[in-house]
């Protein structure tokens, strides 16, 4: 089954042709960061108004690069939540457009549930159960992946994404959007423990908390300046290693008290050098398996999608014109 994934829910555009949920035929993701950096953060509006412009050459792409025109495809996945209601509609417009054409149909895919479910693509994969953490720029959430289309979410963020605590501190450090990656470059010679900042474990349960880490960096800064050299290499690596330290903390525990032995990192924050390391670490450690996807998978693309709307439909689910997009769609 050849399925076209398509995901416009944020700032990127992409698609992607997926055979029966597992294979990857091609993998087109055209980002607008450029657009955004100059705001320090995704403008709603301006990436609507890019995803016009995008979607249909990158959907061109996807079908070339794959070798296959729509005709060859058999079912078409787009995301229709969570994200931004005017980038989400831009997709789902599409694709109810190509459906009532070709009369292929189609499906929605939920955003989360094709981060977690990206681990699929991988030729050593993990068939649920597993215990799965999306960290990304607008989520971090662990979910106990039942089977396909059961999730249960365990713990969550109190206040701040983990990719939103990255991109805070690299504001107040004066460093670019996204900052996820710079700072993972930077710490890379930095001293993990020059600054001890705050862990915050808010109680005997699954939950995090980013706010307090990012307004120590905040405090660390207006006492000390902006860190430049080696000061800021120390910084980044110190910051770094409290993310890390509390989500592979979290994700372990959770792992333990619950019985599960295979754990995934998913969302654009899985492509951290540090946390990937430390929640490979401490899961070996405990005899647990952790599986990482590669960076390519881990920050939006439209392969995850197809896999989402794959796995949706073996279950029934089918996509009519009335549905709509839902910016707060909960997976659970
Ligand atoms: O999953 P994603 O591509 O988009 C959302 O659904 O949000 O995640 C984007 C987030 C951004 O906050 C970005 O700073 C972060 O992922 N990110 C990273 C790294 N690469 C991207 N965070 C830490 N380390 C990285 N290497
Ligand atoms: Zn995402």
């Amino acid at each position: 089954m050849l399925v076209l994934g398509l995901e416009t829910s944020c700032d990127e555009t992409a698609a992607a042709v997926v055979e029966d949920g597992r294979r990857v035929l091609s993998d087109v993701v055209s980002t607008q960061v450029d657009i955004h950096r100059r705001w320090g953060g995704v403008v709603p509006e301006l990436a609507s108004r890019n995803h016009i412009v995008q979607v249909m050459p990158v959907l061109h792409e996807a079908l070339t690069r794959a070798g296959k025109t729509l005709d060859d495809i058999d079912l078409l996945a787009v995301t229709s939540g969570p994200g931004l209601i005017g980038a989400l509609l831009v997709g789902l417009q599409v694709a109810k457009g190509l459906s009532l054409a070709t009369g292929k149909p189609f499906v929605g895919a939920n955003h989360l549930e094709g981060h977690l479910l990206a681990i699929r693509l991988l030729e050593d994969a993990p068939s649920p159960p597993f215990l799965g953490l999306v960290v990304s720029g607008g989520h971090t959430s662990l979910y106990e992946v039942r089977d396909y289309g059961n999730y249960r979410l365990i713990g969550r963020t109190r206040d701040d994404a983990a990719g939103e605590a990255y991109d805070k501190t690299a504001r107040i450090l004066g460093l670019p959007y996204p900052g996820g990656q710079p700072i993972d470059e930077l710490a890379q010679k930095g001293n993990p423990e020059a600054i001890r900042f705050p862990r915050a474990l808010p109680g005997d349960n699954f939950d995090v908390s980013f706010s307090g880490l990012k307004t120590a960096v905040l405090h660390h800064v207006q006492k000390h300046g902006v860190p430049e050299g080696q000061a800021l290499h120390d910084l980044c690596a110190s910051f770094q290693e409290a993310v890390a330290d509390v989500l592979s903390k979290k994700l372990v525990a959770a792992a333990r008290r619950l019985g599960h032995t295979q754990l995934v990192l998913c969302g654009g924050v899985a492509a951290n050098s540090r946390l990937r390391a430390l929640c490979k670490q401490r899961a070996e450690e405990r005899g647990l398996r952790m599986f990482l996807p590669p960076v390519r998978l881990c920050t939006d693309n439209g392969a995850m999608i197809a896999v989402a709307g794959y796995e949706a439909w073996r279950r029934g689910l089918r996509g009519d014109f009335r549905l709509a997009a839902d910016p707060a769609w909960r997976m659970e």
